[in-house]
């Protein structure tokens, strides 16, 4: 019974598959399912070093990791990220569908409204959904393991019920459409794959480290636990979620923000 209970959690001898895997959440995901003994296709679009140093930090710990190129608004780049992760593996066990374009850091904090919910919805929303349905097909034709393999959708606890201003009128949108294609895709996919969402709150990742006192008071006292989030709590779920553990969750959102705080 204890060694039944042990082995849920492990992901040994399977495969998964993080995009967006060179920073922030992705790397932490591919940091979590790799201690669960997971091998790791971590995907990155321009920060090849960040990819990279994601992989050495999976061999430091004894796994297995390769990476791999592509930029989600392309069809062409999201037809071969496909291939190519199912020519280094007969089978794909989990896919988590992380990458997310960065409108708050860098150059692209420096767009117009319209220009930033367009990158959003073509990465997001437009890339997130074609690469998916690519997925979903190939999972249903690779070889049985026995369990239904599973994909995990990364969304936002704030996107079903709004927040003011541009950031909630950009984000809000395009977040609920991916929680609402996690939804249609579980429909669509069961009973071969378990597809559920992950709806993170506040986390410190590279906008939050600059946040000024404001937002850093803000993400603070929205969560019941008093702080911000890390890319290791949300990690953490989403591992458990691709994991045996979870093989009867399913069409699920599960938020990570400490529980939103309703008290005055
Ligand atoms: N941080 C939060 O508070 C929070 C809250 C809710 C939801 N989320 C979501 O969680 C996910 C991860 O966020 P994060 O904060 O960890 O962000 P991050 O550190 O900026 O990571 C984003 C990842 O997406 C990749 N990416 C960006 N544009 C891409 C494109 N066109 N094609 C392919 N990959 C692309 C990046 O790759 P390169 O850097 O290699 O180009 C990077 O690996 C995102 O979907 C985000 O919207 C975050």
């Amino acid at each position: 019974m204890a060694s039944h209970v042990e082995d849920s959690a492990s992901l040994k001898d399977r495969t998964v598959v993080v995009t967006g895997g060179s920073s922030g959440i992705g790397r932490a995901t591919c940091l979590h399912v790799a201690a669960r003994g997971a091998a790791v296709v971590v995907h990155y679009r321009q920060n090849e070093a960040g990819a990279e140093e994601t992989a050495e930090a999976i061999r430091a710990i004894g796994g297995e990791a390769s990476i791999v190129q592509a930029d989600l608004q392309s069809a062409a780049d999201r037809e071969s990220l496909v291939d190519i992760c199912w020519q280094r593996h007969d089978r794909i066990d989990s896919w988590v569908h992380n990458a997310g374009a960065d409108v708050l850091t860098g150059d692209a904090a420096k767009l117009s409204f319209q220009e930033k919910l367009d990158l959003l919805w073509a990465v997001d929303v437009r890339g997130t959904t074609d690469l998916a349905r690519r997925v979903g097909d190939r999972m249903r034709e690779q070889p049985s393991a026995g369990l239904p393999a599973s994909m995990v959708f990364i969304g936002w606890d704030q996107a079903p019920h709004g927040m003011e201003g541009d950031a909630g009128m950009m984000f809000a949108p395009v977040k609920a459409a991916v929680m609402a294609l996690s939804k249609s895709m579980a429909q669509t996919l069961a009973p071969d794959v378990r597809v559920n969402c992950v709806a993170p709150g506040w986390i410190r990742t590279a906008w939050g480290e600059v946040a000024d006192e404001g937002w850093n008071r803000r993400a603070i006292d929205s969560s019941l636990l008093q702080r911000w989030g890390s890319p290791d709590d949300v990690a953490a779920a989403i591992a458990f979620l691709c994991s045996p553990a979870a093989a009867f969750i399913n069409a699920q959102t599960l938020e990570v923000n400490g529980g939103w705080n309703r008290k005055p």
